[in-house]
């Protein structure tokens, strides 16, 4: 099967979940770490090699400062947490974005679950953290910007592999699907770059009730669509029928 190497959730819907039944965002947060553990462990099990969970993006700090620390306190509760599930299903865990704006609780958190799974060697977990797309690649644009003034990099050098080189996540494949729940159609931010051939797949149930049985259906989805990177459809055909062996008459 031709399973998507790289998957990438917007887990959206907390809030709207929490409100809805009449409680506070807070418990909304709460049930949507369990949901975000559940999705880990389907990843493994359906064997994907890398999964990016959209977990806090630079537009978040714009929220109320109780909701900021209590999103912080719920990551390092829930690193800590789900440290010996991470090691029993050999997962290699990393962050991209800016960590540095993170309380200290919380870069310790990350710092130790790193670590801790280092050696790991199979699906790689990475959480964004602070992370946004824009930004991300005015980051490389400064990075390439300096390398061509102190003569590293010829400007006539840079193309998308290159460029794409400088971002966050560039030793990952860049992401195949990318999900997002509560039936919000857009990407907000996330892997704007890396984006540019993922396909796309959007659920309409609230973070917190996202099952396993709902990332198979992402899954599903994506292994009926036909993926042809600006080629015609009879030629991405025409590749696969080529790969297959011909059958020899004797
Ligand atoms: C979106 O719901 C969710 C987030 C802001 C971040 C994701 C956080 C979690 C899933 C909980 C913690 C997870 C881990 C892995 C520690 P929302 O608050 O935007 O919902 P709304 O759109 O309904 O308001």
């Amino acid at each position: 099967m031709n399973l998507p190497k790289h998957i990438a959730i917007i887990m959206d819907g907390n809030g709207r979940w929490a409100t809805a039944r009449g409680h506070n965002r807070f418990w909304g947060h709460i049930r949507g770490a369990k949901s975000a553990t559940d999705a880990i462990q389907t990843a493994v099990n359906l064997g994907i090699e890398n999964l990016t969970l959209f977990t806090f993006s630079t537009e978040n700090w714009k929220r109320p400062q109780l909701e900021i620390n209590f999103l912080m306190r719920l990551l390092t509760r829930q690193l800590k947490r789900e440290l010996k599930m991470l090691m029993d299903n050999n997962v290699r865990f990393s962050c991209m974005g800016d960590l540095s704006r993170l309380p200290n609780h919380a870069q310790a958190a990350v710092a130790e679950t790193i670590l801790a799974t280092k050696n790991n060697t199979g699906m790689r977990l990475v959480f964004a953290l602070n992370y946004s797309g824009r930004q991300d690649i005015l980051n490389c644009t400064r990075t390439i910007a300096s390398q061509v003034a102190r003569g590293l990099l010829r400007p006539e050098d840079i193309d998308s592999q290159v460029f794409s080189q400088f971002l966050a996540g560039a030793n990952q494949p860049e992401p195949d699907l990318i999900v997002r729940t509560s039936g919000e159609m857009r990407l907000s931010n996330f892997f704007l770059w890396q984006a540019a051939y993922s396909e796309l797949y959007f659920c309409n149930k609230l973070w917190p009730e996202f099952r396993p049985e709902d990332l198979e259906a992402a899954v599903d989805s994506y292994l009926h669509r036909e993926r042809r990177f600006g080629k015609t459809g009879d030629q991405v055909k025409h590749e696969i029928s080529q790969s297959t062996p011909p059958v020899l008459e004797c």
